[in-house]
């Protein structure tokens, strides 16, 4: 069966499987725990809203039937909100789907695509599946970059930028200033600079610089955002992009043609409609944020604040305090899965969870101690 191995492609190699927050069942089969929360993943925690509930429920009447491939009631609503037209709107199975068949339509073997780093890890998956070449700009003292680096990176194979802004999983935004310099150099080099706006929802900074704006401004670019995040549907797979119309009709020949289910395609529509449940959720969010970090910092815990819905400790013991955590229950995400050694990314969750957090954090610390 050796030659098996010689079926698989060169490339992946370069790959690692991607390291997901643990699910709650598996800790609890592992432990043999009761209570546990899961604050590794970034979803909204507040329950959804009546409307898209019963959206759901009547999405579940034609299951037996395809979904609709343009999902385009969707696609007009969003149109809509943004001021474009439906053919510079891309539904996906989420941000996570988007990049695979984005990269896909835009990428020759060879091409690169160039990435800040740390990054959501998911960007060098969908840009090698694609048979790029994936160029990583580390950041200077921790969490930011100079714009003239991530430029000089570039070369006459670089066909994409990638970033998050706010990014993950810094939690910070990158400025005004910068972002425009940035978009304005890739366009005069012809780069495409892909945005991903996952928690964009959550940013109350006039500093922040909103993609659809560049997208007005210059047009040539692609901002991709999730119902995943503030809307609460990540189990539905729901993500969506603002692009050219070249690339929306490029991405319209290869990618899953029903990857949007029904389901998908109802919450999220109910979802955008719900203004004030958003702006809700952003509030107590930041207020809970908030709440915790000054009960870190109380602890003596050094909490770094982000323009999302996460916070980040620094703690030197940072996996062994990820492992202690996991047998109160509590499910974090290690920053060296995510290239920020030293860090661990939380969630933050109902009021009660994080509560849950913040004891057995306090107990933890002193075992670490
Ligand atoms: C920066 C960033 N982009 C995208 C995603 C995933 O989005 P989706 O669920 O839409 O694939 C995440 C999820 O954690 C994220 O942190």
């Amino acid at each position: 069966m050796a030659w098996l191995k010689n079926i698989i492609r060169n490339g992946l190699s370069g790959i690692e499987k991607y390291k997901y927050g643990k699910p709650v069942s598996e800790l609890q089969r592992e432990l043999g725990l009761e209570r546990v929360v899961r604050m590794c993943s970034n979803e909204n925690p507040w329950p959804l809203p009546e409307s898209v509930m019963n959206a759901i429920t009547v999405s579940l009447e034609k299951v037996n039937c395809y979904p609709d491939p343009q999902s385009y009631r969707l696609r007009r609503l969003l149109a809509e909100k943004w001021g474009v037209s439906t053919g510079e709107v891309i539904i996906g199975a989420g941000t996570e789907g988007i990049l695979h068949s984005l990269f896909h339509a835009t990428i020759d073997p060879g091409d690169e695509v160039v990435c800040p780093i740390p990054a959501y890890p998911l960007y060098r998956v969908a840009a090698i599946a694609a048979a790029a070449k994936f160029v990583e700009v580390p950041a200077e003292e921790g969490t930011t970059w100079e714009i003239g680096r991530i430029i000089d990176s570039c070369t006459e194979m670089t066909k994409a930028v990638i970033i998050s802004n706010p990014c993950n999983p810094t939690g910070q935004i990158m400025e005004r200033d910068r972002m425009l310099s940035l978009a304005h150099e890739l366009d005069s080099r012809q780069i495409l600079l892909v945005v991903d706006e996952a928690y964009a929802e959550y940013v109350e900074d006039p500093n922040y610089l909103a993609g659809i704006e560049l997208f007005r401004d210059i047009g040539r670019i692609v901002i991709t955002r999730t119902f995943s995040k503030i809307y609460g549907l990540a189990a539905l797979r729901v993500g969506y992009a603002i692009a050219p119309k070249t690339i929306v009709e490029a991405y319209d020949k290869l990618h899953p043609v029903f990857e949007v289910s029904r389901v998908g395609q109802y919450a999220a529509h109910a979802a955008l409609l719900e203004g004030a449940f958003i702006r809700e959720v952003r509030l107590k969010t930041i207020a809970e944020r908030s709440r915790v970090l000054r009960r870190l910092t109380d602890m003596g815990v050094s909490a770094e604040n982000t323009r999302t819905n996460f916070v980040l400790i620094k703690h030197k013991k940072s996996d062994e305090l990820f492992e202690r955590l996991l047998h109160e229950g509590v499910i974090v995400r290690k920053g060296s899965d995510l290239g920020l050694e030293g860090y661990l990314r939380v969630t933050v969750g109902l009021p009660e969870q994080n509560d849950m957090f913040l004891s057995s954090m306090k107990k933890v610390l002193t075992q670490v101690a």
